[in-house]
């Protein structure tokens, strides 16, 4: 098989490296790609989408496996189906359960699937007569559309709350994605993520994680897309699991077929473990970055497989019947390395050192490139989140131990990470 699979970060590097190991692939293409992908596929930059139609016909690509949410909101499964290409990621219908946060809620409140209580709200007026109405402070501010997951605000005061409602309705804050908002409860618990993959009947599951939001030692200072993660999720203890299965990941499948949407690709569930079970937070369409670079290395069976499964469209059984994952049964721990100053201003470009490996590094860590580029022979850190740097251990310390070893033999001017993932 010619696989595609469309993106350019560390999830893709993730996924590249595991379906690269495939017996059913011939060759594997990524558009863009970065320099780490291109040292196990083809990399080709497509401009348009006109481009990316010549690609898939002139490279014979029979699978197509889309990594990022914004092309799947926008409904680029949809079009590569519309012309007979296998694509694995949802439809731009489903895809919804990430590009409207007010459609996953009303979704949930359907079909009776844990969350926290909401609102939605397209005038600032409205939205603050509601807060100021509320005896209790606390609660959550969510642009309804895709903010490059800066559309949340978790509000302390009142004033906080009212701050956000009007920079997001009257100011815009997020264009088109913040003409409306939801006010949601503030539910309190430890954050933890379960991953599924789908056929638009039934689910798998791939893995928990947990990942590190902010960009500081003891989870201080801005929020940013992940500066490491542990797989599996501490917080998700195989009863809380099988909980969160239940009671939201098989709900939201059957119900997303139920409605007439449905999903196939992998499913993100966010969860908050409260004291009257898991709650959803959030879901996303797509894998999570950097959860793939932490969960995929422990999948033993074989990627690609698994996902021709949840493409094919046989009616007549499961696509997953008599299927069984096998994963590397101790932890995974990624630590990301980024430029300082991530996620606001950065200063870009430095030389990276110490990514050459020898066969004992390559057993005992994974590099993936996130944010990196050339400048003649040498790979220069470009991106806020530049690598991200995965080791297996029989346990969580041994993982992190390890991932950390490896780690300080990568620099570059003006790189930092976290200490204390996965401590
Ligand atoms: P989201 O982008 O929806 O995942 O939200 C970003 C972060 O905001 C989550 O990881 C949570 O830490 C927090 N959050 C979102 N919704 C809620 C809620 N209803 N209650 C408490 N915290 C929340
Ligand atoms: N790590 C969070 C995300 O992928 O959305």
């Amino acid at each position: 098989m010619n696989v595609l699979i469309i993106g350019s970060g560390g999830r893709e590097h993730a996924l590249a490296h595991s379906i690269s190991k495939s017996p059913l692939l011939d060759t594997l293409v990524v558009s863009p790609g970065n320099p780490g992908i291109a040292e196990i596929a083809k990399c080709v930059d497509c401009p348009d989408e006109p481009a990316l139609f010549s690609l898939i016909e002139s490279a014979h690509i029979d699978l197509v496996v889309i990594g990022p949410e914004a092309p799947l909101v926008d409904g680029l499964a949809d079009r590569l189906r519309a012309k007979d290409i296998m694509v694995f990621g949802p439809s731009q219908q489903a895809a919804m359960l990430e590009g409207s946060k007010a459609f996953a809620r009303d979704f949930c409140d359907r079909h009776n699937i844990p969350q926290p209580e909401w609102h939605r709200f397209d005038n600032s007026a409205d939205a603050c007569a509601y807060i100021r109405g509320h005896a209790a402070d606390g609660h959550v501010i969510k642009a309804d559309g895709l903010a490059a997951g800066k559309g949340v605000v978790v509000a302390d005061t009142k004033d906080e709350a009212i701050a956000a409602i009007t920079s997001m309705l009257d100011d815009q804050q997020f264009g088109h994605a913040s003409t409306s908002i939801l006010i949601e409860e503030r539910i309190t618990g430890v954050e933890a993520s379960l991953f599924a993959i789908a056929d638009g009947d039934d689910a798998m599951m791939i893995g928990t994680a947990q990942d590190y939001k902010r960009v500081g030692d003891g989870d201080t200072g801005p929020n940013t897309g992940g500066m490491g993660a542990v797989s599996p999720a501490p917080a998700l203890d195989d009863r809380l699991c099988e909980t969160a299965w239940q009671d939201i990941v098989e709900k939201v499948i059957k119900g997303m077929k139920a409605d007439h949407m449905p999903y196939q690709g992998f499913l993100y569930t966010g969860l908050m473990m409260t004291a009257n079970g898991p709650k959803v937070i959030e879901f996303n369409c797509r894998f999570g970055d950097p959860e793939a670079e932490v969960i995929l290395p422990r999948l033993q069976s074989d990627l690609l497989t698994t996902l021709l499964a949840a493409c094919s469209s046989d009616p007549s059984s499961s696509n997953f019947k008599d299927m069984d994952l096998k994963f590397h049964d101790g932890a995974a721990v990624t630590v990301i390395m980024v430029n300082r100053g991530y996620p606001g201003a950065i200063k870009a470009g430095g030389v990276i050192n110490g990514l050459k490996r020898d066969d004992a590094d390559t057993d005992a860590a994974l590099v993936f490139h996130a944010g990196t580029g050339k400048k003649g022979d040498d790979i220069i850190a470009t991106g806020g989140r530049v690598l991200a740097v995965t080791a297996l251990g029989s346990d969580q310390a041994d993982a992190r131990t390890k991932a950390y070893q490896h780690v300080k033999k990568i620099s570059w001017p003006g790189v930092y990470y976290r200490k204390d993932i996965a401590k």
